[in-house]
C-alpha cells in the first residue's frame, strides 16, 4: 500500500455485512484502498459487488462497517463537505435556479459564495443558465450543476457513483471531457464508479477492479497514459483489453460496454 502520509483517503480493511430478517449479506471483504492527492481512481466490478456500498461508506453516509477510513488522517464519522458525492441522477431542487442549486444552503448574498458560484458556472460551462430551473436543463447540464454544487464546498475528494450512466453517448463523452478539465484545474481527487471500461481508461490514473460475493479488490491497473488520451491509440486499446480480462467471468464481461 502507498505511504499513509501522502494519502488523502485511506480505506483500511473495510468490511460490510447487511443484516436483516432474511439473513446476513456479506457485501464487502477487507477492502484496502489509498487515494493520493491528484489521483483519479475508477472502480469497476460486476453488478452487486458493493461499489455503491463502498462509496457511501467513504462518504460517511453509512457508518455501520468494520475497518477504518481516514480522510487526511482523520476518521470519517459523518458526511461532510470534504467529500462531495455525485449520484447517478443529479438530485437538484426543482424550485431553485441553477445558481441557487449550486449555492444550496449557502447565501448568494455572501460575496465569497457569489464569486465561487460564478467561477464554477464558468468551469462547468453553464454561463447564461444561471437563472434557469432544472426542468429547463438537459441531463448533462443538470449533472454539471450537481458537480458544481459539490465543488463549491471545496471537497478533498469527489465521489461519483455512475454519474453519466443515464446520459446518451454524445453527452457522456462531453461530460467526460468536462470532468477531466475540472480535475486538472481543481486538482480534486476523484473516485468514480462506472460500468464503462472505455470511460475508466479514458479518465483515470488507475482502475480498481472488484470481485463479488463478497466484494474484494481483485486488482489495481495503473493507467499510465498521457492526457489527452486517444481512444484509438494502440496503448489505449491494450489497456482496455487488459482491464476487461481482469473481469474474469464471461457474462460479466459481456455486461460491460467497451
Ligand atoms: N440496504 C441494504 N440491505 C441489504 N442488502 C443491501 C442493501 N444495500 C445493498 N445491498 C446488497 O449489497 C450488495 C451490493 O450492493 P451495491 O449497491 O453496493 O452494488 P453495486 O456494486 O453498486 O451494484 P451496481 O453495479 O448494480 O450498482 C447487493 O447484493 C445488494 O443487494
Ligand atoms: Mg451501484
Amino acid at each position: 500500500m502507498s505511504n499513509v502520509l501522502s494519502s488523502i483517503l485511506e480505506v483500511s480493511q473495510v468490511s460490510k455485512t447487511f443484516r436483516n430478517e432474511q439473513g446476513d449479506t456479506h457485501v464487502l471483504d477487507s477492502i484496502d484502498l489509498a487515494v493520493k492527492e491528484g489521483d483519479f481512481t475508477t472502480v469497476i466490478g460486476p453488478s452487486g459487488c458493493g461499489k455503491s456500498t463502498l462509496l457511501k461508506i467513504i462518504a460517511g453516509l453509512d457508518l455501520d462497517y468494520d475497518g477504518e477510513i481516514l480522510l487526511k488522517g482523520k476518521r470519517v464519522e459523518r458526511p461532510s463537505q470534504e467529500k462531495g458525492f455525485i449520484f447517478q441522477e443529479p438530485r437538484l431542487f426543482p424550485w431553485l435556479t441553477v445558481e441557487q442549486n449550486i449555492a444550496a444552503d449557502l447565501s448568494l448574498k455572501n460575496q465569497e459564495t457569489r464569486d465561487g458560484v460564478n467561477r464554477l458556472i464558468e468551469l462547468v460551462k453553464l454561463s447564461g443558465f444561471e437563472k434557469a430551473y432544472p426542468r429547463q436543463l438537459s441531463g448533462g447540464m443538470s449533472q454539471r450543476v450537481a458537480i458544481a454544487r459539490a465543488l463549491l464546498r471545496r471537497p478533498e475528494v469527489l465521489l461519483l457513483d455512475e454519474p453519466f450512466g443515464a446520459l446518451d453517448a454524445f453527452t457522456r463523452s462531453h461530460m467526460q471531457e468536462a470532468l477531466l478539465d475540472i480535475w486538472q484545474t481543481n486538482k480534486t481527487a476523484m473516485v468514480l464508479v462506472t460500468h464503462d471500461i472505455d470511460e475508466a481508461v479514458f479518465l483515470s490514473t488507475r482502475v480498481v477492479v472488484m470481485d463479488r460475493r463478497p466484494g474484494r479488490v481483485k486488482s489495481i491497473v495503473p493507467i499510465d497514459l498521457p492526457y489527452p488520451r486517444k481512444r484509438t491509440s494502440r496503448s489505449f486499446t491494450e489497456l482496455r483489453t487488459h482491464v476487461l480480462d481482469e473481469l474474469d467471468h464471461r457474462e460479466e464481461q459481456e455486461a460491460y460496454s467497451i
